[in-house]
């Protein structure tokens, strides 16, 4: 795997934050976590490192995915990639919430362990109650020999390169891309049909040129990042795919603007978050092109008839109507793969915030890259 050897020392790059360099990476990140892992013939994908046959991965039953922060909310993005390629009922939660509630252990459960660095405690103490209950747990990691990676069954390493800025950005869209992979495996060895393979197989392949895209749109993302800065409060709001990728902007937002931001289901903005809504409290929405578009942009009139400024992550042709919002148009690529190009605009929205907030995006106070103690 080729890695920028300069992408092995701490600090800025050229005078930019890492967290800059490291955005602008994803590109080739993505591209390395894909390569010789897509089949076209079979148009499907193959992932040596999980160590199961195609019968094991027929036979698994439910999949549980488990991470921190940032990587949980991927874990929500994968966990709807499998249920929507492969059908097999699947959820995440958070590892440092799971070994307390004293976990039934299932033997036909396909547990995932996903982190950046591989040594989040949270992550690897679930990963040993798994184990000690005789559960079967892979592991999506990018860091190679780490704690998690060492203490899990098998799995994939995510190939993001080195990660030094304490918000994560390129390990989590191959985070994503290793929850494609696996869904569509799974998927392909069930009743995922060719054509479906086929597709997903070639939107995957778009991926890195569409993620330039998106990075080259960073001028219009700014500005708009300027206009969120001053708000002391903003939502984050997205439905069923776009929803994990809400939770994620929102923490981006957080972690390096020190702003306080919410993320919601845009289905539950009526049951109370609206009483917030008002020329002070901005929204950041996430309506991509699918069943669900006529619904959200209904959803984002209300918070305009309310005087709630809106920043809107769409894909070309989505008619808005009426509504006052700073656009963002994202590619298009396959509906189940929406979510990364959707994220990784919000990335430069919490970037630019922070920047014109005069933070140093690189050192977010009270916060460690990787919490190794309990
Ligand atoms: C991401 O921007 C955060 N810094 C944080 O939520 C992080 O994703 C989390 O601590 C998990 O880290 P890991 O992926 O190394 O396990």
């Amino acid at each position: 795997v080729d890695v920028d050897p300069s992408a092995y020392e701490h600090g800025p790059v050229d005078g930019r934050p890492r967290m800059y360099t490291e955005m602008l990476e994803q590109p080739a990140s993505v591209e390395r976590a894909l390569r010789g892992r897509l089949d076209e013939r079979f148009a499907t994908a193959h992932l040596g490192g999980l160590d199961m046959d195609a019968r094991e991965l027929r036979a698994v039953r439910r999949v549980k995915i488990l991470g921190c922060g940032s990587a949980y909310y991927v874990g929500q993005m994968g966990a709807s990639l499998v249920e929507e390629l492969a059908r097999i009922p699947a959820d995440a939660e958070a590892a440092s919430e799971f070994r307390y509630r004293d976990p039934v252990i299932e033997p036909d459960t396909l547990y995932v362990a996903v982190s950046q660095s591989g040594e989040t405690i949270d992550t690897l103490l679930a990963v040993q109650e798994i184990r000690r209950k005789g559960g079967r747990v892979i592991g999506l990691v990018n860091v190679v020999g780490s704690a998690i990676a060492r203490a899990c069954d098998g799995g994939i390493y995510l190939h993001a390169g080195p990660e030094i800025a304490v918000a994560s950005t390129k390990a989590l869209t191959t985070m994503f891309v290793g929850f494609a992979l696996l869904a569509l495996q799974l998927g392909r060895v069930r009743d995922l049909s060719v054509a479906d393979g086929r597709r997903l197989v070639a939107g995957l392949q778009s991926l890195p040129a569409q993620i330039e895209q998106v990075l080259g749109d960073e001028e219009r993302i700014a500005r708009a990042a300027a206009s969120l800065a001053t708000a002391e409060s903003l939502f984050f709001v997205g439905r069923v795919r776009g929803y994990p990728v809400a939770r994620e902007g929102a923490q981006k937002f957080k972690e390096i603007s020190y702003r306080h931001a919410e993320a919601y289901q845009m289905s539950e903005l009526k049951h109370g978050p609206l009483a917030l809504v008002s020329p002070e409290v901005p929204t950041v929405a996430l309506v991509p092109d699918d069943e669900l578009t006529d619904r959200n942009v209904a959803a984002l009139h209300e918070i305009d008839a309310r005087g709630g400024p809106l920043v809107v992550v769409t894909h070309a042709g989505v008619d808005l109507g009426e509504l006052r919002a700073e656009r963002i148009d994202v590619p298009r690529n396959e509906r189940e793969l929406d979510p990364l190009l959707l994220t990784v605009p919000l990335q430069l929205l919490a970037y630019h915030a922070a920047l014109t907030l005069g933070h140093d995006v690189d050192k977010p106070r009270n916060l460690a890259k990787s919490v190794t103690v309990e």
